[in-house]
Parts: structure tokens; C-alpha cells; sequence
């Protein structure tokens, strides 16, 4: 299959009018789209990504009014959280109507919403007339991508349409809050932090899976965000350098290292990680140090992604 690179939000709206996958920038990272109520299209994605059948796709939305399309019910908590934060890199899980198929949902009722604030994902979604269910654009298992070019190295040939904007302002995903439960429950951190969650709704919590309780995000089982190098997580600059070996963080380690990367803040340290990880691929790194940092505002998921990337998971 030909890939074919546009600008054009009507020429990448056109492939998925007919069926097609497209690759489209957002806020957070770029995601690969398919027609939501299209259920062979759907079904490409997942061929595309090699992205194992049991974890759901997000519904894109261009407009509010599509929402009753996709969710039987909105509950007061989202409604209170779409009002602060859509569009933005929110994505809310509410219950699914039955024109969802069920192969964008992996089977489950329910349905992540999210609404990009990107002028370009906006245009695209508009033109495209239907909600778009779309992952990451990214190899299953493959650091997210945060530019046209992350995507082409993962899915040249196996995509119809690349939708070519920018680099991603934020570089990590969207924030999933489940809504469907009495307190809203923050299933994977990401671009809206959990204290700016809880100034609109306090008692939003993260969702920690008790024992052998089921995942209630499928996908945060899956193998994630990994480059090839090992990656290790250290405090300060605590990094032993070489030639095959990279650091990223907040600080200027000592020594030479093969990739080095200094954020000036956590944000520009979300925004650069993955792309990072992508560049200490192409050049042969075999170890990469990435500096924790606080826990809180980004820092929470710019660790969660971290950790995962470390331990494999
Ligand atoms: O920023 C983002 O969210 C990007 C852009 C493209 O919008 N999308 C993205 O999609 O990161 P994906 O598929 O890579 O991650 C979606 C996550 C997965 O962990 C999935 O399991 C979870 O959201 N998820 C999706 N629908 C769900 C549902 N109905 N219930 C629980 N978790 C859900
Ligand atoms: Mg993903």
C-alpha cells in the first residue's frame, strides 16, 4: 500500500470518507484514525498497529454535537470536565450508545470521548463529517509518535494517509478519566494534570487495580512506550557515560554521552521524551538514563510513561 503525505485536512478527510486509515496530528501525539462506526476500517487500525484486539480505541470528536452519537449518557462529573477541558488532551469514558461497534471498544460498553485543541486535527475532523476512532500512530508497544516522520518510520506502506502538521506541543497523551463510576477515576495520566482534575471535580482519584481486579483500562496492561535501548531512571544526573549511551533530563550530567538532551522544564522533558527515545534508536544507543522527576502536575505522567518504558511494561 502507497502512503500518502498531504497538508490538506480535505484530502486526509476524503481517505477516511472511504474507508481509509489516516495519521493526523493532535495536541498530545499524533493518532491513526479510522471512521468510528465503520467497523472493517476499524478493524484496520488494529491490522496497522499490530495493536492486540482487547484494547479500546478513542472516538475523536470535531464538534459537541457528535456526542450523542457515541455516549448513552453523560453524567454530571463529565459534564463539569468537559466543560473546563474540552477541547484539550482530556479523553472521558462514558457509556457507549449501540451504534458504537464493538471492535472500536474491545468489547466493552463504554467509550473514551476526547476533543483535540489543534487547529489542524479540528479541521480534519470537521471535514471528516463522523467521529474518528483513533490510537497512537505508533507500532504497537513503540514510544507514541510526536511528529509526521515517527509516524512514517512506524507505518509507511501499512496506512493510507499521513496528515502532516507540526511537531506535538505537549508529546504525551491525553488524560483518560472514567466517568461511568461515582467518583471520576483517572485511568492513564497524561496532558490535563490531576490537581487542575480535581479544581473542577475534588474527588477525582487514580484508579489503582485492587489484586487481580481486571484492568479497567485494558491498554495499561500491554507492553508500552518502549525504545530498543534499556532504559534506566535515575535521581540527578547519577548517569555513568559512553558512546552508546544516552541521558535526558533536567540537568547537565558530567562526562560525554552518545544523545544528550537538557530540558529547560518538565514541560519541554514531556514534550521531547518519545522523539528522544525514537533519535537513541536510529543512532545505536543501547542504554538510555532518564532523570525522575517530582511527581506532580506533568511530572506524574511524564514518570508513569518513564517507569513504563523502564520496566518493559
Ligand atoms: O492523546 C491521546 O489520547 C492520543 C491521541 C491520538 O488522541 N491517543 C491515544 O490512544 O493515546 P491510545 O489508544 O494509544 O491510548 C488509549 C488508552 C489506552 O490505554 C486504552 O486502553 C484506554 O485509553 N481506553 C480507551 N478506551 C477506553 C475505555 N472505554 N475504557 C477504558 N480505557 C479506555
Ligand atoms: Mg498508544
Amino acid at each position: 500500500m502507497q502512503t500518502i503525505l498531504t497538508e490538506s485536512p480535505e484530502v486526509a478527510a476524503g481517505f477516511i470518507r472511504n474507508g481509509g486509515v489516516v495519521a493526523f496530528p493532535t495536541e498530545t501525539v499524533y493518532g491513526l484514525g479510522a471512521n468510528l462506526f465503520d467497523a472493517l476500517a476499524i478493524k484496520r487500525i488494529f491490522a496497522a498497529k499490530l495493536r492486540p484486539a482487547d484494547n479500546p480505541l478513542i472516538a475523536h470528536i470535531g464538534d459537541l454535537d457528535q456526542l450523542e452519537l457515541i455516549a448513552s449518557e453523560i453524567p454530571e462529573s463529565a459534564i463539569r470536565l468537559m466543560d473546563a477541558f474540552f477541547p484539550g488532551p482530556l479523553t472521558i469514558v462514558l457509556p457507549k450508545t449501540q451504534k458504537v461497534p464493538t471492535v472500536a471498544t474491545a468489547g466493552l460498553k463504554t467509550i473514551g470521548v476526547r476533543m483535540p485543541a489543534h487547529g489542524l486535527a479540528q479541521d480534519f475532523l470537521k471535514a471528516c463529517g463522523t467521529p474518528v476512532a483513533a490510537p497512537s500512530a505508533n507500532l504497537s508497544g513503540r514510544p507514541s509518535p510526536t511528529d509526521w516522520e515517527a509516524v512514517m518510520e512506524d507505518l509507511a506502506g501499512r496506512i493510507d494517509c499521513i496528515l502532516q502538521g507540526n511537531p506535538t506541543d505537549i508529546g504525551i497523551e491525553s488524560t483518560v478519566v472514567d466517568c461511568t463510576s461515582p467518583v471520576p477515576m483517572v485511568l492513564r495520566t497524561g496532558g490535563i494534570s490531576l490537581e487542575q482534575l480535581q479544581e473542577v471535580v475534588p474527588e477525582t482519584s487514580i484508579y489503582k487495580p485492587r489484586g487481580n481486579e481486571k484492568p479497567r483500562s485494558p491498554g495499561m496492561k500491554h507492553r508500552h512506550y518502549s525504545p530498543r535501548a534499556e532504559v534506566i531512571l535515575v535521581e540527578g544526573v547519577n548517569a555513568e557515560p559512553g558512546e552508546g549511551v544516552a541521558f535526558i533530563g533536567l540537568q547537565v550530567p558530567s562526562g560525554n554521552f552518545g544523545e544528550l538532551k537538557v530540558c529547560e522544564s518538565l514541560e519541554e522533558y514531556a514534550r521531547s521524551v518519545f522523539a528522544f527515545f525514537r533519535d537513541c534508536d536510529r543512532h545505536g544507543i543501547k542504554t538510555i538514563y532518564c532523570q525522575a522527576v517530582e511527581e506532580s502536575g506533568i511530572g506524574l505522567a511524564l514518570m508513569d510513561r518513564l517507569k513504563r518504558a523502564a520496566s518493559g511494561k
